[in-house]
């Protein structure tokens, strides 16, 4: 007998008032799948540039990229009553009861943190984990700037660049400074009161606004350096890729990959008690649009995950 889930659905692109509580059956895992029950799923500004049409998706789609739950299908390397945490995408997203989804995508939850929490931290900790260790390896003897310190993907980025050896300094209102040094940050900038861009020397810039933040992170570059733009689609980088190319400077545009032995690393590096992930909000899954509204108002701190009871 097939068993209806609930999920969270768009039918069409829009404001929040799109999203809504459907039901359909569970999906059934395909070739390298393994069908999980979510506990808690993560919410990304992804998640609300898909829904207003900004990034295009396939309609209609299931909200949501990130999540926390229990293997209820075996697979081969996962078996059912494994706890995991993982990525997947719409149209089969993870605003959902259950979620099929691909093991490679997928690693055992951090045993130190609850569904909650490990929901709290795939995409936001691959985009802050898979810069530093691939696209410039940060270490010991590095300063790197992260912008946006005390939101999802930077407060993580902060931790993982301090885990490394770096020396971090983090751009953010003076309200969030004690957070972030609580969170191992070496210095902090309030960008409402001062130009990050006329008092830094770095390596790396971890760039999550994007706009003039890109021409204004190359001035604080030493030679050699690398501004890493994460925001994704949307702005225009004629003028960064530019002055980058006049400067000799390096400039990447980042998309996070779903990586379970990425995942892996990073549930170590928790259970090691060097990353804390920070959550600004619990909502239910009915409460989706809500949670949508605070995401989109680019103040969260840390980051709002979704419950879903049953
Ligand atoms: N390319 C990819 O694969 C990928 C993956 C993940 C995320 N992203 C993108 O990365 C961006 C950040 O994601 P997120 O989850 O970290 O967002 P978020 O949690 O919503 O970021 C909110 C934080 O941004 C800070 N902020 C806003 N404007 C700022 C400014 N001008 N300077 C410094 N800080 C500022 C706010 O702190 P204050 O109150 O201090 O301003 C707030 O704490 C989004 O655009 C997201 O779509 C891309």
């Amino acid at each position: 007998m097939l068993v209806p889930m609930r999920k969270i659905q768009q039918v069409s692109f829009g404001g929040p008032a799109v999203l809504q509580l459907a039901e359909s059956e569970k999906p059934v895992p395909g070739e390298g799948q393994v069908l999980v029950r979510v506990r808690a799923a993560g919410v990304n500004p992804a998640d609300w540039k898909i829904r207003n049409g900004l990034v295009v998706g396939d309609l209609p789609l299931t909200v949501g990229l990130d999540f926390s739950g229990v293997v209820d299908s075996a697979g081969t390397r996962f078996k059912p009553g494994d706890e995991v945490y993982g990525v997947t995408f719409p149209p089969n997203g993870s605003y959902a009861e259950y979620v099929a989804v691909s093991e490679d995508a997928l690693a055992a939850k951090p045993e130190s943190l609850d569904h909650v929490e490990a929901a709290a931290l795939p995409i936001a900790a691959l985009t802050a984990w898979q810069p530093f260790t691939r696209l410039f390896p940060v270490g010991p003897g590095h300063r790197v700037l992260v912008h946006a310190a005390a939101g999802g993907v930077g407060h993580l980025a902060v931790q993982i660049a301090k885990a490394k050896g770096a020396y971090v300094i983090g751009t953010a209102r003076e309200a969030k400074h004690a957070f972030l040094r609580d969170l191992g940050a070496d210095e902090l900038i309030d960008y409402t009161t001062s130009d990050f861009s006329k008092s830094q020397v770095v390596d790396v810039v971890l760039d999550p606004i994007s706009g003039d933040y890109g021409p204004r992170s190359l001035d604080t570059l030493k030679p050699g350096g690398s501004l890493i733009d994460i925001v994704g689609h949307g702005p225009d980088r004629t003028e960064v890729r530019r002055k980058a190319e006049e400067l000799g400077l390096r400039f990447d545009e980042f998309y996070v990959s779903p990586s379970g032995s990425d995942l892996a690393e990073i549930a170590a590096l928790a259970d090691a008690g060097s990353l804390r992930v920070s959550i600004a909000e619990v909502l239910p899954l009915e409460q989706a649009a809500k949670a949508h509204e605070l995401s989109e108002s680019g103040r969260v701190q840390g980051k709002l995950v979704l419950t879903i009871q049953g």
